[in-house]
């Protein structure tokens, strides 16, 4: 049976969350340079965008460029940048297509202007589109982040307009560039690395992590929708026993 009729669309994650990692080996393995690697995981990218869509995702987080990258060859960084930009160009007219909403979440301030200013021309350009929500996590890193929301909240505090005691999960939720998005179910990771690097630490506390071999540029839609029944088999306890979570208790 294909693997996406396997599939149980009643249980699966309204959010996966991917560090599309292996863009440099694929392309070295290759005999190329990375930027060949990097133009060819732009290609899957249009792939899983698809095949998320077709699963009815509700939301679709990429990890695209961490803060932690502009430290890379500024020649790469240069290709990378002009990589997004002309993605953008090509691919706004799919997502409108396909009803994709697209949000992007990091330390914009930093983004080269004619990027930062195309970003945000998609960005409005789909805002009203009801399927997929399309979230690039671009000059991203969980720590900035976290300590973005902890700026505003003590702002919050000194303003009065919050007691020490208040402060919540709900209050950092809501302080985070994730507010209004639910947590990723699942995270998948390609290229047979075993760690997070900076990415969606507080939102990430509960999901199931999902590692895989394949190098992005060869990670395709059957390979997503095997993460995804993988996600489906496993038994999400939150901390109580196997028992209380088949009785529902
Ligand atoms: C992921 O692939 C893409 C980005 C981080 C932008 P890499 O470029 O990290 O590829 P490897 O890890 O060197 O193979
Ligand atoms: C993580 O990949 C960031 C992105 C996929 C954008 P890296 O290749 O930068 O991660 P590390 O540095 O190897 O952990
Ligand atoms: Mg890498």
């Amino acid at each position: 049976m294909a693997i996406s009729n396997q599939i149980d669309k009643e249980k699966l994650p309204r959010h996966v969350a991917i560090i599309m990692d292996g863009n440099g080996r694929w392309a070295k393995r290759q005999g190329k340079n990375r930027v060949f690697g990097h133009r060819q995981g732009a290609k899957s990218v249009k792939e899983i965008v698809r095949a998320a869509g077709e699963m009815e995702i509700d939301y679709l987080t990429l990890y695209a460029f961490s803060t932690e990258n502009w430290s890379r060859p500024k020649l790469e960084v240069d290709a990378l940048m002009s990589l997004l930009v002309s993605s953008i160009n090509s691919e706004t007219k799919e997502l409108m297509e396909n009803n994709v909403r697209l949000l992007s979440i990091g330390n914009h301030d930093i983004l080269p202007k004619n990027v930062k200013k195309k970003l945000y021309e998609a960005i409005d350009q789909t805002k009203n589109n009801k399927g997929l929500t399309l979230v690039l996590a671009l000059s991203y890193s969980a720590k900035w982040e976290i300590i973005e929301a902890v700026k505003k909240i003590a702002q919050l505090a000194v303003n009065q307009e919050i007691k020490i005691d208040e402060i919540d999960e709900c209050i950092i939720d809501k302080n985070l560039s994730t507010h209004n998005i639910p947590h990723p179910e699942l995270m998948i990771r390609t290229s047979g690395e075993f760690r997070i690097s900076n990415f969606l630490l507080w939102q990430l506390a509960y999901a199931e992590l999902y590692f895989t071999n394949k190098l992005w540029p060869e990670f395709g839609k059957e390979d997503f929708f095997e993460a995804l029944l993988d996600y489906q088999n496993r038994e999400r306890r939150f901390g109580k026993t196997s028992e209380q979570v088949e009785h529902k208790i």
